[in-house]
Protein backbone atom coordinates (compact mmCIF):
# COMPACT_ATOMS: atom_id res chain seq x y z
CA UNK A 1 0.00 0.00 0.00
CA UNK A 2 1.46 3.80 -0.63
CA UNK A 3 0.71 5.80 1.79
CA UNK A 4 0.37 9.78 1.10
CA UNK A 5 -0.06 12.13 4.04
CA UNK A 6 -0.68 15.33 2.72
CA UNK A 7 -0.01 17.03 5.58
CA UNK A 8 3.78 16.42 5.01
CA UNK A 9 3.95 20.03 2.81
CA UNK A 10 2.25 23.04 4.12
CA UNK A 11 -0.96 24.18 2.36
CA UNK A 12 -4.54 25.70 2.95
CA UNK A 13 -5.80 22.39 3.27
CA UNK A 14 -4.21 22.91 6.96
CA UNK A 15 -6.76 25.94 7.16
CA UNK A 16 -9.63 23.58 6.94
CA UNK A 17 -8.30 20.94 9.05
CA UNK A 18 -7.59 23.38 11.77
CA UNK A 19 -11.28 24.37 11.26
CA UNK A 20 -12.57 21.02 11.19
CA UNK A 21 -10.69 20.41 14.60
CA UNK A 22 -11.69 23.47 16.34
CA UNK A 23 -14.16 23.29 19.20
CA UNK A 24 -15.64 26.47 18.67
CA UNK A 25 -15.45 26.90 15.01
CA UNK A 26 -16.84 23.47 14.27
CA UNK A 27 -20.32 23.85 16.00
CA UNK A 28 -21.16 25.27 12.46
CA UNK A 29 -22.33 21.90 11.37
CA UNK A 30 -23.07 23.88 7.43
CA UNK A 31 -19.32 25.03 7.96
CA UNK A 32 -17.95 21.62 8.85
CA UNK A 33 -19.75 20.17 6.06
CA UNK A 34 -18.21 22.47 3.72
CA UNK A 35 -15.16 21.93 5.19
CA UNK A 36 -14.95 18.01 4.57
CA UNK A 37 -16.25 18.75 1.25
CA UNK A 38 -13.45 21.18 0.55
CA UNK A 39 -10.66 18.89 2.02
CA UNK A 40 -12.31 15.77 -0.30
CA UNK A 41 -12.05 18.44 -3.35
CA UNK A 42 -8.34 18.38 -2.73
CA UNK A 43 -7.72 14.72 -1.58
CA UNK A 44 -9.07 14.43 -4.69
CA UNK A 45 -7.08 16.26 -6.74
CA UNK A 46 -4.04 14.68 -5.45
CA UNK A 47 -5.25 11.29 -6.45
CA UNK A 48 -6.13 12.37 -9.97
CA UNK A 49 -2.10 12.37 -10.03
CA UNK A 50 -1.90 8.84 -9.67
CA UNK A 51 -4.85 7.81 -12.28
CA UNK A 52 -3.98 6.70 -15.47
CA UNK A 53 -3.63 9.23 -18.69
CA UNK A 54 -4.06 8.88 -22.46
CA UNK A 55 -3.59 11.64 -24.87
CA UNK A 56 -6.87 13.30 -26.11
CA UNK A 57 -7.28 16.00 -28.65
CA UNK A 58 -9.75 19.09 -27.77
CA UNK A 59 -11.40 21.37 -30.18
CA UNK A 60 -10.80 24.80 -29.58
CA UNK A 61 -12.89 27.92 -31.80
CA UNK A 62 -9.33 28.23 -32.97
CA UNK A 63 -7.55 25.19 -33.38
CA UNK A 64 -6.61 21.79 -32.21
CA UNK A 65 -5.39 21.20 -28.57
CA UNK A 66 -3.55 18.15 -27.13
CA UNK A 67 -4.03 17.24 -23.63
CA UNK A 68 -3.71 14.39 -21.32
CA UNK A 69 -7.42 12.85 -19.87
CA UNK A 70 -7.87 10.52 -17.45
CA UNK A 71 -9.36 7.20 -18.74
CA UNK A 72 -10.20 5.78 -15.29
CA UNK A 73 -13.78 4.36 -14.78
CA UNK A 74 -14.19 5.17 -11.16
CA UNK A 75 -16.25 4.09 -8.59
CA UNK A 76 -16.74 6.43 -5.56
CA UNK A 77 -17.90 4.62 -2.32
CA UNK A 78 -18.60 6.00 0.70
CA UNK A 79 -19.34 4.67 4.54
CA UNK A 80 -22.89 6.88 5.64
CA UNK A 81 -23.25 8.78 7.58
CA UNK A 82 -20.40 10.60 7.56
CA UNK A 83 -19.05 10.19 4.34
CA UNK A 84 -21.50 12.02 2.66
CA UNK A 85 -19.78 15.34 3.16
CA UNK A 86 -16.37 13.99 1.42
CA UNK A 87 -18.43 12.06 -1.35
CA UNK A 88 -19.88 15.34 -2.62
CA UNK A 89 -16.23 16.53 -2.39
CA UNK A 90 -14.64 13.60 -4.56
CA UNK A 91 -17.67 14.07 -6.86
CA UNK A 92 -17.42 17.52 -7.44
CA UNK A 93 -14.29 16.77 -9.35
CA UNK A 94 -15.40 13.16 -10.89
CA UNK A 95 -18.19 14.15 -12.75
CA UNK A 96 -18.64 10.91 -14.53
CA UNK A 97 -18.18 8.81 -11.15
CA UNK A 98 -20.38 5.78 -10.46
CA UNK A 99 -21.74 5.89 -6.86
CA UNK A 100 -21.83 2.87 -4.08
CA UNK A 101 -23.38 3.46 -0.69
CA UNK A 102 -22.92 1.67 2.42
CA UNK A 103 -23.57 1.65 6.25
CA UNK A 104 -21.51 0.76 8.45
CA UNK A 105 -21.66 1.64 12.47
CA UNK A 106 -20.22 0.80 15.52
CA UNK A 107 -22.43 -1.51 17.79
CA UNK A 108 -21.27 -1.60 21.82
CA UNK A 109 -22.03 -4.77 23.45
CA UNK A 110 -22.24 -5.18 27.11
CA UNK A 111 -19.51 -2.51 28.15
CA UNK A 112 -18.71 0.58 25.87
CA UNK A 113 -15.45 -0.13 24.92
CA UNK A 114 -15.98 -3.10 22.99
CA UNK A 115 -17.80 -2.84 19.57
CA UNK A 116 -18.37 -4.95 16.54
CA UNK A 117 -18.81 -2.97 12.87
CA UNK A 118 -22.48 -3.62 11.40
CA UNK A 119 -22.57 -3.63 7.71
CA UNK A 120 -26.43 -3.08 7.14
CA UNK A 121 -27.22 -1.11 3.31
CA UNK A 122 -25.01 -1.41 0.67
CA UNK A 123 -25.66 0.15 -3.12
CA UNK A 124 -22.89 -0.55 -5.83
CA UNK A 125 -22.39 -1.22 -9.49
CA UNK A 126 -19.81 -3.44 -10.74
CA UNK A 127 -16.06 -2.80 -9.59
CA UNK A 128 -14.95 -5.41 -11.95
CA UNK A 129 -11.37 -3.62 -13.35
CA UNK A 130 -12.58 0.04 -12.02
CA UNK A 131 -10.95 2.47 -10.25
CA UNK A 132 -12.68 1.69 -6.33
CA UNK A 133 -12.42 4.99 -3.84
CA UNK A 134 -13.56 4.44 -0.87
CA UNK A 135 -14.26 7.20 1.49
CA UNK A 136 -14.48 7.22 5.22
CA UNK A 137 -13.36 10.93 7.00
CA UNK A 138 -12.07 9.08 9.93
CA UNK A 139 -9.69 6.09 9.94
CA UNK A 140 -9.52 4.87 13.13
CA UNK A 141 -9.21 1.82 14.24
CA UNK A 142 -9.83 0.45 10.36
CA UNK A 143 -12.42 -1.90 11.25
CA UNK A 144 -15.01 0.20 9.23
CA UNK A 145 -12.72 0.27 5.96
CA UNK A 146 -12.32 -3.70 6.80
CA UNK A 147 -15.79 -4.21 6.89
CA UNK A 148 -16.69 -2.33 3.79
CA UNK A 149 -13.71 -4.15 1.38
CA UNK A 150 -15.34 -7.53 2.45
CA UNK A 151 -18.73 -6.68 1.71
CA UNK A 152 -17.56 -5.10 -1.66
CA UNK A 153 -16.02 -8.07 -2.31
CA UNK A 154 -19.08 -9.66 -4.31
CA UNK A 155 -18.93 -6.93 -6.52
CA UNK A 156 -16.16 -7.79 -8.71
CA UNK A 157 -11.94 -7.24 -8.77
CA UNK A 158 -11.09 -3.32 -8.98
CA UNK A 159 -8.09 -2.45 -10.74
CA UNK A 160 -6.80 -0.19 -7.86
CA UNK A 161 -8.63 0.92 -4.76
CA UNK A 162 -7.62 4.85 -3.31
CA UNK A 163 -8.50 4.88 0.15
CA UNK A 164 -9.38 8.34 1.08
CA UNK A 165 -9.55 9.70 4.76
CA UNK A 166 -9.16 13.14 6.40
CA UNK A 167 -7.80 12.17 9.83
CA UNK A 168 -6.23 8.75 10.30
CA UNK A 169 -4.96 7.38 13.22
CA UNK A 170 -1.53 5.53 13.50
CA UNK A 171 -3.25 2.31 14.70
CA UNK A 172 -5.80 2.31 12.06
CA UNK A 173 -3.09 3.17 9.03
CA UNK A 174 -1.06 0.13 10.71
CA UNK A 175 -4.07 -2.33 10.67
CA UNK A 176 -5.21 -1.38 6.79
CA UNK A 177 -1.78 -1.53 5.57
CA UNK A 178 -2.04 -5.17 6.94
CA UNK A 179 -5.16 -5.91 5.05
CA UNK A 180 -5.40 -4.29 1.68
CA UNK A 181 -3.88 -5.14 -1.26
CA UNK A 182 -0.84 -3.98 -3.02
CA UNK A 183 -2.53 -1.85 -5.80
CA UNK A 184 -4.05 0.36 -2.80
CA UNK A 185 -3.11 4.17 -2.14
CA UNK A 186 -4.28 5.81 1.37
CA UNK A 187 -4.59 9.30 1.28
CA UNK A 188 -4.86 11.25 4.44
CA UNK A 189 -4.84 14.62 4.96
CA UNK A 190 -3.33 14.62 8.61
CA UNK A 191 -2.18 11.81 10.83
CA UNK A 192 -2.93 11.61 14.69
CA UNK A 193 -0.90 9.16 17.19
CA UNK A 194 -3.33 8.16 19.15
CA UNK A 195 -6.81 6.33 19.49
CA UNK A 196 -8.68 6.59 22.91
CA UNK A 197 -10.18 3.25 24.55
CA UNK A 198 -13.89 3.92 22.49
CA UNK A 199 -11.81 3.67 19.97
CA UNK A 200 -11.94 7.78 18.95
CA UNK A 201 -9.09 9.23 17.70
CA UNK A 202 -6.65 11.88 19.98
CA UNK A 203 -6.69 14.83 19.42
CA UNK A 204 -9.04 13.83 16.50
CA UNK A 205 -12.01 16.19 15.99
CA UNK A 206 -15.09 14.47 17.68
CA UNK A 207 -17.90 12.48 15.97
CA UNK A 208 -17.63 13.38 12.44
CA UNK A 209 -20.95 11.99 11.90
CA UNK A 210 -22.76 14.06 14.72
CA UNK A 211 -21.11 16.93 13.70
CA UNK A 212 -22.01 17.23 10.15
CA UNK A 213 -25.55 15.95 11.06
CA UNK A 214 -26.66 16.44 14.66
CA UNK A 215 -26.45 14.15 17.27
CA UNK A 216 -27.93 10.23 17.44
CA UNK A 217 -29.45 8.41 19.94
CA UNK A 218 -27.49 5.44 20.85
CA UNK A 219 -28.68 2.04 19.97
N1 LIG B 1 -15.26 8.26 13.99
C1 LIG B 1 -15.35 9.56 14.32
O1 LIG B 1 -16.27 10.24 13.92
N2 LIG B 1 -14.39 10.08 15.13
C2 LIG B 1 -13.35 9.36 15.60
O2 LIG B 1 -12.50 9.89 16.31
C3 LIG B 1 -13.28 8.01 15.20
C4 LIG B 1 -14.23 7.48 14.41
Amino acid sequence: MQIHNLSDKNSILNTFISEIRDVTVQKDSMRFRRNIERIGEILGYEMSKELTYKLSTTETPLGKSSINLFENDIVLCSILRAGVPLHQGLLNYFDDAENAFISAYRYHRHDLESFEIVVEYLVCPSLENKTLILADPMLATGRSLVATYEALKPFGIPKEIHLVNVIAAQDGVDYINSYFPENTHLWIATIDQELNSKGYIVPGLGDAGDLAFGEKLQR
